[in-house]
C-alpha cells in the first residue's frame, strides 16, 4: 500500500468544511484543537456586566436580539474563540411552555414548580415559537456578524436537567421532587419527557434554520440517576431529539455534555448518536482517551478552577488535555462552565497556550 493518501475526489473537497470546529467535528486532522468555553459569554467579562445592567434583567437580555447578539459577540471579539455559543439559557423553554421564571440575586432561577402529573396540563407546547421568537433574531444578528472562521453553536437544556428545575421550582443538590417522579410515577415523568422531546426538537430546528451550525445539549443532572433511570430519562429523550435532528439535517453535529455520567458515557454515545461529547471535569483522561475518543470526538475537560488559579497548575492542565488528545478529535474546552470570578487574564493565558500549541506541534 503507498504511504501517500489518495488526493481527495472533486466531491471531498466540496463537501470538507473549512471552519475548524467544523472540520473537528467531521473527523478531519488538525494542528491544535478548536477551542470555546463553555459559558464564555458572562459575568467574568466587564463588557458583559455592562450589557447586563443596560439590559435591565438577566432575562431581558436573553430576549433582547441586539444585546444577546451582542454578548455572544464579546468573547469571540476579546479572545478569537474557534466558536460563539447563543446567549440564551436553557430555562426558556420551561417558560415558553407557560411556567412562571425569574431569576433572583444570588439565588439563581426560580419557577413555579409542577407538583403533580395533572398539573402537565398547565404546559401549552403549541405557543413556543411566539415567546422563543427573539431568540431566533439574536440567532440570525450572530449569524450576520460573525468571523468567517468562527462557528455559531445553538444550544438547548437535555429534557431531565430541564425537568429537574421545571419539578423542584429551583437550582437542587440532591432532586427531592424529581427522583420522586422517576421511581415513583415514571409514566408521568416520561409524558413531561414527550413534552420537552418535541419542543426541544422545534426549538432547536428552528435554531438551526435561523443559522446555527452545531447543536449542544446540555444534561447538567445527567450523572444523578440510577443505570436505568438514567437510560429511560437522560439516554432514551436525547436519542430521539438528535434522530429527529438527523431526519431533517444529516450533515448537523449534534454534541451531547451528559455531565456527571461517569463509565456510562460510553453507553450514551453510542446510545443517543451524538457527533461528539462533552467531557466533564472527572473523567479521567487515560479512560476517556481508550473508550471514547478512539471512537468518536471528546469536548472539554479542562477545571474551570484551575482557570481562577492559573499560573503552573493551569498550564500543566492544559498540557495534560493537549498531550492526551493529539492530532484529532478533540475540541478543547472547560469541564463545566466558566465561573464568575475567573481572571481575564487567566482566559487569555489559555488562549495562549491552546493556539500556542499549534506551533510546537
Ligand atoms: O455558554 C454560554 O456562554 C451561553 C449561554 C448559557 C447560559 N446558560 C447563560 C447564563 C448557557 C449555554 C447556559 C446553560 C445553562 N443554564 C445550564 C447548563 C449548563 C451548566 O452551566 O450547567 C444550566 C443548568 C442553566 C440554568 C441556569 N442559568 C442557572 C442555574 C443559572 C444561575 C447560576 C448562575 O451562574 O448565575 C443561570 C444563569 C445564567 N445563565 C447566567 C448566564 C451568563 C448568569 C446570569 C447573570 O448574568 O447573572
Amino acid at each position: 500500500m503507498s504511504p501517500i493518501p489518495a488526493a481527495p475526489s472533486m466531491g471531498q473537497l466540496a463537501t470538507q468544511p473549512t471552519k475548524p470546529l467544523l472540520r473537528t467535528l467531521a473527523g478531519l486532522p488538525s494542528a491544535r484543537p478548536p477551542l470555546w468555553l463553555m459559558r464564555q459569554a458572562g459575568r467574568y467579562l466587564p463588557e458583559y456586566r455592562q450589557t447586563r445592567a443596560q439590559a435591565g434583567s438577566f432575562l431581558d437580555l436573553c430576549y433582547n436580539p441586539e444585546l444577546a447578539a451582542e454578548v455572544t459577540l464579546q468573547p469571540i471579539r476579546r479572545f478569537g474563540f474557534d466558536a460563539a455559543i447563543l446567549f440564551a439559557d436553557i430555562l426558556l423553554i420551561p417558560q415558553a411552555l407557560g411556567q412562571q421564571l425569574a431569576f433572583r440575586e444570588n439565588e439563581g432561577p426560580v419557577l413555579d414548580a409542577i407538583r403533580t402529573a395533572g398539573e402537565l396540563t398547565r404546559l401549552n407546547p403549541d405557543g413556543i415559537h411566539k415567546t422563543l421568537g427573539p431568540v431566533y433574531e439574536a440567532v440570525g444578528r450572530i449569524k450576520a456578524e460573525l468571523p468567517a472562521n468562527c462557528t455559531l453553536i445553538g444550544f438547548a437544556g437535555a429534557p431531565w436537567t430541564v425537568a429537574t428545575y421545571m419539578l423542584e421550582g429551583r437550582g437542587s443538590k440532591d432532586f427531592p421532587a424529581a427522583k420522586t417522579w422517576a421511581f415513583g410515577n415514571p409514566v408521568g415523568l416520561d409524558t413531561l419527557m414527550d413534552i420537552l422531546v418535541e419542543a426541544t426538537i422545534a426549538y432547536l430546528d428552528r435554531q438551526v434554520q435561523a443559522g446555527a451550525e452545531v447543536v449542544q445539549l446540555f444534561d447538567t443532572w445527567a450523572g444523578v440517576l440510577p443505570e436505568q433511570e438514567f437510560r429511560r430519562f437522560c439516554i432514551e429523550p436525547v436519542r430521539r431529539i438528535i434522530a429527529a435532528l438527523k431526519e431533517k439535517y444529516p450533515a448537523l453535529p449534534v454534541i451531547a455534555f451528559p455531565r456527571g455520567a461517569g463509565i456510562l458515557y460510553e453507553t450514551y454515545a453510542q446510545a443517543t448518536g451524538a457527533d461528539a461529547l462533552g467531557l466533564d471535569y472527572t473523567m479521567p483522561l487515560g479512560w476517556t482517551r481508550d473508550h471514547l475518543w478512539s471512537k468518536t470526538v471528546v469536548q472539554g475537560n479542562l477545571d474551570p478552577r484551575l482557570l481562577v488559579v492559573g499560573g503552573s497548575a493551569l498550564a500543566e492542565g492544559v498540557h495534560r488535555l493537549l498531550s492526551t488528545f493529539k492530532g484529532r478529535g478533540h475540541i478543547f474546552n472547560l469541564g463545566h462552565g466558566i465561573v464568575p470570578e475567573t481572571p481575564v487574564r487567566h482566559v487569555e493565558e489559555l488562549v495562549r497556550l491552546v493556539k500556542g500549541s499549534e506551533v510546537s506541534a
